[in-house]
């Protein structure tokens, strides 16, 4: 079982901070459990691993084995809470050079995540020659970036294969019955999945968006769920002594109280990198408004103990760091003994990989911890799909009730339609024509 360790930032919290958040924890908790906070409509997650759809849940693995039986590739289009959390698990499971691993397996392009015209030719590119399928995933149906690439894959998937056999190869993945990608999937016989409108977008990793594409990579989602389900009995347990979100959430909120600013996520090992950006999105867009939050940062150690490690070690003192400690590699690799030495390093020799890295890890610990930053560290038994699912259901239910002791809507997002209105704007969308003539005076000064 996954467990928080906060002996490292003892120096730094206030005196018997935990006694005195119990009470706002089991608020923030009874919150969430009865779904009676703020943002109430978008906590479908909560009770997700044990509620789940059956049906579904076999659809799904149903059209992971059609897309791994008639396909070289999936196409898999969608941004934000509708990309992140299938691309940081597969990363995390399956490497971060999934696609170029020999495997019986589809590869996996993710796109429509960002409006570059290069990015997308060069999936149209990897593409050619390729059998391939869509999975499309937007609750909205109509956010710009994943609806302008669909169609291009759609167009090139029909030109490839005629409309009829195309339909056969679009998963859409959207709300159960209304918008505009329901209403094209309907028209045209794809077949779809359910974003359940309970739950939101950041919080969605664990329903169809994130799973399909998972299950196509060939991760066990059974196991996935069954690892989140624990968790989530875990964090039903109304007792900051057995409850890791409880200790996480009042670890951060503490340190937040006490003038930390950025909150650092880090991991050892360079699959973990797009984990990483589904955290920050995650803790992001649920605690980043009304002017407060933890501004969510991540570093990929020992690699960017070379760059970032700097600023960690003796930069402005508002940093906090929570490290995912991954458990053991699945590889053994032994430092080879060189005759020449002139690395002056055969004193590794015989040594694992695993062994120097934890050794890594352990120093940077004391040194950051010494240098004051507090470390908080998040012991996982296993990096497999059991453990990535009690991972994400941990980070999923410590953000919700981060999110209600800090007293905002951990639910919304109102600030990211801000860009958006611009955007459309200076694309001449109908309706927005008076914004388009203040902006275009702004930028030409
Ligand atoms: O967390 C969120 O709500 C957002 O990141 C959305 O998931 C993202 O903007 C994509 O939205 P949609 O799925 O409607 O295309």
């Amino acid at each position: 079982m996954l467990q928080v360790n906060l002996s490292n930032i003892l120096p730094f919290v206030s005196a018997d901070y935990q006694a005195a958040l119990t009470a706002p924890l089991q608020t923030a908790h009874d919150q969430l459990q009865n779904a009676t906070g703020a943002g109430s409509d978008f906590t479908g997650w909560v009770h997700l691993p044990r509620d789940y759809d059956r049906d579904e849940f076999a659809r799904i693995k149903a059209a992971a084995k059609k897309i791994q039986s008639d396909s070289d590739a999936l196409v898999v289009i969608g941004i934000g809470g509708s990309y992140l959390g299938a691309r940081g698990v597969i990363e995390c499971l399956c490497s971060a050079n999934y696609n170029l691993k020999k495997k019986s397996t589809p590869n996996i392009y993710f796109t429509g995540n960002g409006l570059s015209s290069d990015q997308l030719s060069e999936v149209v590119e990897l593409l050619e020659g390729r059998d391939f399928s869509i999975n499309v995933i937007s609750k909205s149906g109509t956010t710009t970036e994943p609806a302008v690439a669909f169609r291009f894959f759609r167009q090139l998937l029909e030109d490839k294969y005629g409309k009829e056999e195309a339909a056969k190869r679009i998963y859409a993945t959207t709300d159960r019955a209304r918008g505009a990608l329901k209403t094209l999937a309907d028209e045209n016989g794809y077949e779809t999945f359910v974003v359940p409108d309970d739950v939101g977008g950041r919080y969605s990793v664990l329903t169809a968006v994130g799973l399909l594409p998972i299950a196509v990579a060939g991760v066990d989602i059974d196991a996935m769920m069954s690892g989140a389900e624990a968790m989530m009995e875990q964090c039903a347990v109304a007792e900051l002594a057995a409850n890791p979100a409880w200790q996480y959430a009042a670890a951060r909120y503490d340190l937040y109280n006490g003038g930390k600013k950025i909150e650092i996520l880090a991991a050892y090992d360079p699959n973990f990198r797009f984990m990483c950006e589904w955290w920050k999105q995650l803790y992001g867009e649920s605690e980043g408004k009304e002017l407060k939050g933890l501004f969510p940062a991540s570093v990929e150690f020992t690699a960017d103990l070379h760059s970032m490690g700097q600023y960690i070690q003796q930069g402005e003192r508002t940093l906090i760091e929570t490290v995912v400690r991954m458990g053991a590699s699945a590889t053994k690799n032994v430092v080879p003994f060189d005759e020449v030495n002139g690395d002056g390093l055969n004193f590794l020799a015989g040594k694992d990989m695993d062994f120097i890295n934890t050794q890594a890890m352990n120093g940077t610990l004391l040194a950051h911890v010494e240098g004051g930053v507090p470390n908080i560290i998040i012991n996982m038994e296993k990096c497999d799909a059991y453990g990535l699912g009690e991972l994400v259901y941990f980070f999923e239910y410590a953000c919700g009730i981060s999110g209600y002791l800090l007293n905002v809507n951990p639910f919304d997002q109102p600030g990211v339609e801000a860009y958006k209105k611009n955007m459309f704007a200076l694309l001449g969308k109908p309706g927005y024509e008076a914004l388009r003539e203040e902006l275009l005076a702004k930028l030409n000064g």
